[in-house]
């Protein structure tokens, strides 16, 4: 049954302005930043939301700062009017969608000036290519380095940099992300504390489709052989758990088992990497809580997936 719908604001001013006066009516906000095309996994933050928050409010912008020109920008999937139907199909609704337009565009930029800077970390994102003039950035050093990190180097610092951005504009209590992009979640929690935000940042679940895929918007660029071939990750993650559960606690027979199984189905291994939960850390031997963490591509199509393993 469809809820009421959702104010659209796409202005940051407004946006700031809004949350500005339900704090004034002591309500407390909470956000859920997304980049659109939303699907069951993006809805259970928004309803995990509803238990801590009195309003909710959702973004729905694909940040360019986190894209290297090389990657899927251009095609990342959008549905606007599709997603605002899904977010009224929620119990409770979301009370507002932030749904800018360019956020790194400040009216004052040098157009032509950028391209050339390559932050520090090697490679330029679209946002640097793009001209803006936008040179400032959150970096959250350790973490952002290892899993995605690898081949995907400059992906935490905008993430980090738009998270902060949606945080200073939007004024949140709570912040949800889900653990299904687990770096993401505990890099952000560590730029909360180090930076002292005052948010409650809230990781939930992954949702899976019923055979066992996790729920992503790029699933939508799979063909139904790769999506079949891509089962072969949360099968070979809980695989390794349960040899966990039986006694194995050597990280590389695990990695290779679960190595072998993608492989052998037709993907092609990123990364499988057994690390700490917190530290991101790689284990050798499991001796407390880890987290398994996989990405595999499947034809051009990236997948990450994991599985929290508590002994
Ligand atoms: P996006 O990929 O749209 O994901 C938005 C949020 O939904 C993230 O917190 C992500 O972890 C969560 N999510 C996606 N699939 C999920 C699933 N199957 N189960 C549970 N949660 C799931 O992540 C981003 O956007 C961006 O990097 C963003 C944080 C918005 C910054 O641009």
């Amino acid at each position: 049954m469809a809820t009421k719908e959702p104010l659209i604001i796409r202005d940051k001013t407004q946006m700031t302005k809004w949350s500005r006066t339900m704090r004034s009516q002591s309500k407390l906000i909470a956000l859920v930043p997304t980049m659109g095309y939303l699907h069951q996994g993006h809805l259970s933050l928004i309803t995990e939301a509803h238990k801590h928050a009195n309003v909710v409010a959702v973004s729905i912008y694909v940040n360019p700062g986190q894209f290297s020109p090389n990657e899927d920008l251009s095609t990342y999937p959008s549905d606007f009017q599709g997603d605002i139907q899904k977010l009224m199909s929620v119990p409770g609704g979301v009370d507002v969608v932030f749904n800018p337009k360019n956020l790194y565009d400040y009216g004052d930029s040098d157009s032509g000036e950028g391209g050339d800077g390559d932050g520090g970390v090697g490679v330029v994102s679209c946002i640097e290519k793009s001209g803006l003039g936008h040179e400032s950035w959150v970096r959250v050093e350790k973490l952002e380095k290892g899993l995605c990190g690898k081949s995907r180097p400059i992906f935490f610092r905008g993430v980090a940099t738009i998270v902060t951005k949606l945080f200073n504009i939007v004024e949140p209590d709570f912040a949800f992300f889900g653990k299904k992009d687990y770096q993401q979640w505990r890099l952000i929690q560590r730029m909360v504390r180090d930076l002292d935000f005052s948010i409650k940042v809230i990781g939930c679940e992954i949702t899976r489709e019923n055979d066992g895929l996790a729920m992503s918007s790029r699933n939508v660029h799979l063909s139904p052989e790769e999506r079949e071939k891509a089962l072969s990750i949360n099968k070979s993650l809980s695989k390794a758990k349960s040899a966990v559960e039986d006694g194995q606690v050597q990280c590389e027979k695990l990695r290779n088992l679960v190595i072998q199984c993608i492989t052998e189905a037709g993907g092609t291994i990123d990364y499988a990497e057994i690390v700490d939960q917190h530290s991101l850390e790689k284990v050798e031997l499991i001796k407390g809580p880890v987290v398994f963490c996989v990405a595999a591509l499947f034809g051009k199509v990236r997948l990450i997936d994991n599985m929290e393993i508590n002994l």
